[in-house]
């Protein structure tokens, strides 16, 4: 018994498999290693003592990944494998719709020919588009997104969501990620952006280690307390341990689709993360305030409360603690798994 972890290698896939293992689950992991390094998975190794497979290969490559089926008695798979830069996305919807969606299908039909009908689905909070108000719930109508990556995920929800109703015996966990930073407590592993970090932590632990010069700030005329951008960030080792929670839910019993928001419930401001940083680590961060970064929205933050009462899960690690972690990671590793 084996759960398939697609990413393993990646930034939440590989902080998943640590806590997998840790919690006494075999894993095996398939990447195409596009955006981590097999590296990773090593590292894996090393925190937990345990071994596992690991395969490069494509999710889109059905004859590859019916030979993985085939090589290990797969009960359930955890999906990260994807892709997940909004302005690529933009640029390059046609990769986005055939990695994620085509990829998606792909996968489930394999799983079905081998008899594996349950799958964990890395979904997020952009399903919820722009016009419900949070405190988001899972009951509120997902859609309106605003680009290519964020509808993939919405389409993947809708087609797991037809899977389910087709066949009783699929089970599939749609969990909606709010914005996971942090980092393994080891300073082993962490998120390794390619190029130019889009999204707000590493770009703040790259300014911090001087490898990019200034951090802007996208907008401080938002109708927030202090109009900057409010978010909800999740410590990925919370995330991860979500993860763990629902597979655990979806192999001890039948559940058709069941969605949980992954969150803290709580919301902090670019400006709040910018002096958490600052205080957790001692290091000043260098910003300026620039216009807005078309496609935001003022405030995005979860109502957790559906993954407590079903999964039993709730995030742990407030933001101290997301912001020393992330430091560790990047200063330990500042070319990531290439140091
Ligand atoms: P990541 O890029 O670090 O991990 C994704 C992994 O999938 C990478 O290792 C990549 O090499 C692999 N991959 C991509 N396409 C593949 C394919 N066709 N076949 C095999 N492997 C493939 O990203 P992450 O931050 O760990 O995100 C994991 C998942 O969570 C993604 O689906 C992402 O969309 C979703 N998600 C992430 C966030 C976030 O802010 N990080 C928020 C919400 C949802
Ligand atoms: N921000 C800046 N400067 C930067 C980067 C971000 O001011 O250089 C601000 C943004 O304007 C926003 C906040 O920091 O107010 C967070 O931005 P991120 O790019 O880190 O995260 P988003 O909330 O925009 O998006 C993230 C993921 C998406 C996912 C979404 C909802 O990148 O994939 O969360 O889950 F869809």
């Amino acid at each position: 018994m084996a759960i398939l972890v697609t990413g393993g290698a990646g930034f939440i896939g590989s902080h998943t498999c640590v806590e997998l293992l840790n919690a006494g689950y075999d894993i095996v992991v398939v990447d195409n290693y596009y955006n981590s390094s097999p590296k990773s998975l090593d590292r894996v190794r090393e925190l937990t003592g345990k071994d596992f497979k690991q395969y490069e290969c494509d999710i889109r490559d059905s004859e590859g990944m019916d030979k993985i089926f085939k090589e290990n008695k797969i009960d359930a798979v955890i999906h990260f494998a994807g892709l997940k830069a909004v302005g690529e996305s933009c640029r390059k919807p046609m990769e986005y719709y055939d990695n994620n969606i085509g990829g998606t299908v792909k996968l489930c039909q394999v799983m079905r020919d081998n008899g594996c009908k349950n799958i964990v689905f890395s979904s997020s909070a952009t399903v919820y588009g722009m016009n419900n108000v949070s405190p988001l719930k899972e009951t509120m109508k997902a859609g309106g997104t605003t680009n290519p990556y964020g509808t993939t995920k919405y389409m993947i929800e809708i087609i797991l969501e037809d899977i389910c109703k087709a066949d009783e015996e699929w089970n599939a966990t749609l969990l909606r990620y709010f914005n996971p930073i942090g980092a393994h407590k080891s300073g082993r592993i962490g998120e390794n952006p390619n190029g130019i970090p889009n999204n707000l932590m590493p770009y703040i632990t790259q300014v911090a280690i001087g490898r990019l010069p200034c951090l802007s700030v996208f907008g401080n005329d938002y109708d927030t307390p202090d109009g900057t951008g409010v978010r909800d960030y999740i410590h990925v080792v919370d995330l991860a341990d979500g993860h763990v929670k629902a597979v655990k839910n979806i192999l001890e019993g039948k559940k058709g689709v069941q969605i949980f928001n992954l969150g803290t419930g709580k919301g902090y401001s670019v400006l709040d993360i910018i002096n958490g940083f600052e205080k957790a680590t001692g290091v000043k961060i260098n910003y300026k305030i620039v216009d807005r970064r078309p496609g935001d929205i003022a405030t995005c933050y979860s109502d957790p409360s559906k993954a407590k009462e079903v999964l039993g899960w709730e995030a742990k690690r407030d933001i101290e603690e997301m912001c020393e972690d992330s430091w560790r990671w990047q200063s330990q590793n500042p070319n990531g798994f290439e140091d």
